[in-house]
């Protein structure tokens, strides 16, 4: 049932993997993230994909994880899917390009610190809530995203978790470039068929020397995060803020300390 939720496609080099579940704005289940770990990990095999293009379909890239799994399927250790793909995406090999149209949530946007090309349409916005949802961030971004963009303004993105533009993204250097809507998937396909054509062994090299300075904190960073973000799922700011989202009301945090 959850088979086409991730799409796959092969054509000229290019690997794309398409977030196929617009009727829930892209929202990421665990079978959802046992697919794109997947993805990830058969592009790193297959000598024939020398690029991995990512895509959300519809109106949105993805609204982050399903917000109903973390109530009912939070995730339970290392071979929990949603680790196996923070763990892919940490340690990918080949060449990562993101496409993103619509709004990127959570995840949604800490992924695309992963990514090696990201650009964006001029509808995009980009959101990490966690600590609005009584979480903590993942994926690694408490490293990366002080590192890409400085203290004070990861700081303003995470701690008050609003919503940003495209154009802001761009300026922070999230994203590559942002595209008008209309020409957004054809400006990622360009630039992926470009990369595809370039020296496979020679753009694997350079990704991998890029990412050498901070991979082992990375890894390391990625595992701490995960069990503080355990930790706060559990908690009764996170069951409120959750518990909230399901019945579309605002969240009550007064009578917490
Ligand atoms: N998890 C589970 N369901 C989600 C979801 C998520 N992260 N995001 C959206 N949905 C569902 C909604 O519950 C709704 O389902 P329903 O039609 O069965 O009621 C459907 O997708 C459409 O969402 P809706 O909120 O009505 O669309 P919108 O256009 O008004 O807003 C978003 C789109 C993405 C801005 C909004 O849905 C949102 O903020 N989602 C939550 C994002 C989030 O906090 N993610 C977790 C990050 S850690």
């Amino acid at each position: 049932m959850n088979g086409h939720l991730i799409t796959t496609e092969l054509q000229d080099g290019i690997l794309t993997v398409q977030i196929n579940r617009p009727e829930k704005k892209n929202a990421l289940n665990t079978a959802m993230y046992g697919a794109l770990a997947d993805a990830l990990l058969r592009a790193d095999a297959e000598p024939a994909i020398r690029v991995v293009l990512l895509c959300g379909a519809g109106d949105c890239f993805t609204s982050g994880n399903d917000i109903a799994d973390f109530i009912n399927f939070p995730p339970t250790g290392p071979d929990s899917p949603v680790l196996r793909f923070l763990n892919a995406i940490t340690a990918t090999v080949k060449p990562l390009i993101a496409a993103v149209s619509g709004p990127a949530i959570g995840v949604g946007t800490t992924l695309l610190l992963h990514c090696d090309l990201v650009y964006a349409s001029d509808t995009a916005t980009f959101q990490m809530p966690f600590v609005s949802l009584g979480l903590c961030p993942e994926a690694g971004s408490t490293l990366l995203l002080p590192q890409l963009i400085g203290h004070q303004r990861a700081s303003e993105l995470l701690l008050l978790g609003n919503s940003f533009t495209a154009m802001r993204a761009e300026q922070l250097g999230i994203v590559t470039m942002m595209v008008p809507q209309a020409e957004l998937m054809q400006t990622a396909r360009c630039k992926a068929l470009q990369l595809a054509a370039q020296p496979a062994a020679a753009v694997r090299m350079t990704k991998s020397l890029l990412k050498r300075g901070t991979l082992d904190k990375l890894q390391e960073t990625g595992l701490f995060e995960i069990g503080c973000f355990l930790e706060r799922l559990s908690s009764p700011e996170a069951k409120e803020a959750l518990q909230a989202f399901m019945e579309r009301r605002k969240p009550d945090f007064s009578q917490f300390d």
